[in-house]
């Protein structure tokens, strides 16, 4: 054995058990109980740690131009901070540009990330200019890996929106492929109403932004999106989904049999309206919005019970320049918050913590589900022997303010500052290299692998 990890208690999503862990060849060669390891040229002593395996973010931006500007972390700083963070695989975005062949937006987007992550990464690809060739170019973009595609049905502005017909085609080819389609719910038309309210009595500060975007812009949206996916046949999955509406929409249509899939984001789970108050409070602005408390309340309560499959950050992080441009004017603020590095924290914290979820739990959301909807698992999301070693050690016992400067993204500021987190990783490991340990990183930029993905089985909901 090249490394044996001693002593510690394993996660797996039947739930924790005691065991060591023999890697060899940067796979996970052999599971033993405990005690019972052979010798290997390396140990690790993960008494009274937990043993996870590395978190897969299937939902970030890095160095996205978007809103007037580019996302402050790139794939180096942005997958530094992932590992910091216990995220060992991330899938971003490569979004097609006007007159672009959708196989053009992806070798472009591979070339840039593989060259920068220090982390294996995948990428979705998003649709945005829809033609009988952009249809056609989708089995190619399948074929070399990327079985999951992304339409917004917002962001006219950026030139990204797809309106009902553009999405009902792209679900149609989708179904025939096999593949994803990751949908942006939210209804613009609307949106624009509230936004021209707020306009007419003189308001724009930030907390417009959440106003202008009532939850029943978004659970609509859901709903259309979803009944479309359901007459074509695709499996749609819904991105970054925030209020407790649009979760009893996708609850319904799970009663109904259509296994439609959905993520949700740590904002979403933590924070509230309350962001929006004070100086800072545009620091918050995202798409959707931050929402109410009660809506915190019943998406945790979606994660746990299973209609919510998958937690992810939308990790898109601007600098407080980039957002202090918007210049007291809500309409102008750079939409996303930074994440990738406190994903696991918040979930450790706030879920297990404090009651809301089962440890094995946290494993299915973070690591299995998503593993298994894009197309990675058993390769990553589980231990299990022939698994990628892609691990994270925690020790339970350890806790760290969030304080500016305490984080590696790209970013002067967190949206969890203030907090006090556990389930910062004393050890992230990918492929059996130690990444990082005891707040040093060992990686670099440039050795994570691309992830070339099969469309998944279909058994992905729950
Ligand atoms: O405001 C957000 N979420 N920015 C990132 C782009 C997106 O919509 O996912
Ligand atoms: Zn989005
Ligand atoms: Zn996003």
């Amino acid at each position: 054995m090249d490394l044996v990890i001693r002593g510690g208690t394993v996660v797996g999503e039947s739930g924790p058990y005691r065991a060591d862990i023999g890697i060899r060849d940067g796979r996970i060669a052999a599971i033993y109980s405990p005690g019972n390891a052979v010798e290997a040229r390396a140990t690790i002593d993960a008494n009274g740690k937990l043993v996870l395996p590395g978190v897969i973010d299937v939902h970030v931006h890095m160095e996205i131009p978007f809103c007037g500007t580019v996302s402050s972390d790139d794939f180096a700083s942005g997958s530094k901070a992932a590992a910091f963070g216990g995220v060992t695989t991330m899938i971003d975005f490569a979004i097609q540009a006007p007159g672009e062949t959708l196989a053009e937006a992806v070798a472009k987007r591979k070339e840039v990330a593989a060259a920068k992550s220090a982390i294996d990464f995948g990428l979705h690809c998003g649709i945005t200019d829809w033609s009988p060739a952009t249809r056609g170019g989708m089995r190619e973009v399948v074929e070399a890996g990327i079985p999951s595609f992304k339409v917004f049905m917002i962001y006219k502005q950026e030139g990204w929106m797809a309106d009902d017909g553009v999405m009902f085609e792209c679900f149609e080819e989708a179904a025939s492929l096999g593949a994803t389609v990751c949908v942006h719910a939210e209804n613009p038309y609307l949106i624009d109403v509230f936004t021209e309210r707020a306009l007419a009595s003189g308001r724009t500060d930030a907390v417009q932004h959440a106003l202008s975007r009532p939850n029943f812009s978004e659970s609509e949206a859901v709903q259309r999106a979803v009944y479309l996916a359901a007459m074509s046949g695709a499996k749609v999955y819904i991105v970054h989904m925030s209020a407790s509406d649009s979760a009893r929409v996708v609850e319904e249509w799970l009663a109904c049999g259509y296994p439609v899939l959905a993520e949700t984001c740590p904002q979403y789970l933590v924070l509230d309206n309350r962001a929006f108050e004070g100086p800072d409070g545009h620091l918050y602005a995202t798409c959707p919005p931050i929402r109410f408390e009660e809506d915190c309340e019943y998406l945790w309560g979606a994660v746990a019970g299973g209609s919510i499959q998958v937690v992810s950050t939308d990790h898109c992080s601007f600098t407080r320049a980039q957002k202090d441009a918007w210049g007291g004017d809500f309409r102008k603020i750079p939409f996303g918050l930074p994440g990738v590095e406190t994903l696991l924290p918040i979930l450790m914290t706030h879920g297990v913590g404090e009651g809301r979820l089962p440890l094995e739990r946290l494993v299915e959301v973070l690591c299995a589900n998503p593993a298994r909807i894009f197309g990675l698992y058993p390769e990553k999301g589980t231990l299990s022997v022939g698994s990628d070693a892609d691990i994270v050690v925690i020790d339970p016992k350890r806790k760290k303010q969030i304080t500016p400067g305490s984080l590696h993204m790209n970013c002067d500021y967190s949206p969890y500052e203030g907090d006090t987190l556990t389930g910062f990783p004393d050890i992230t490991m990918q492929r059996g290299r130690v990444i990082v340990e005891d707040g040093k990183f060992l990686g670099a930029a440039g050795e994570g692998r691309f992830l070339e993905r099969k469309p998944a089985g279909g058994d992905e909901s729950g």
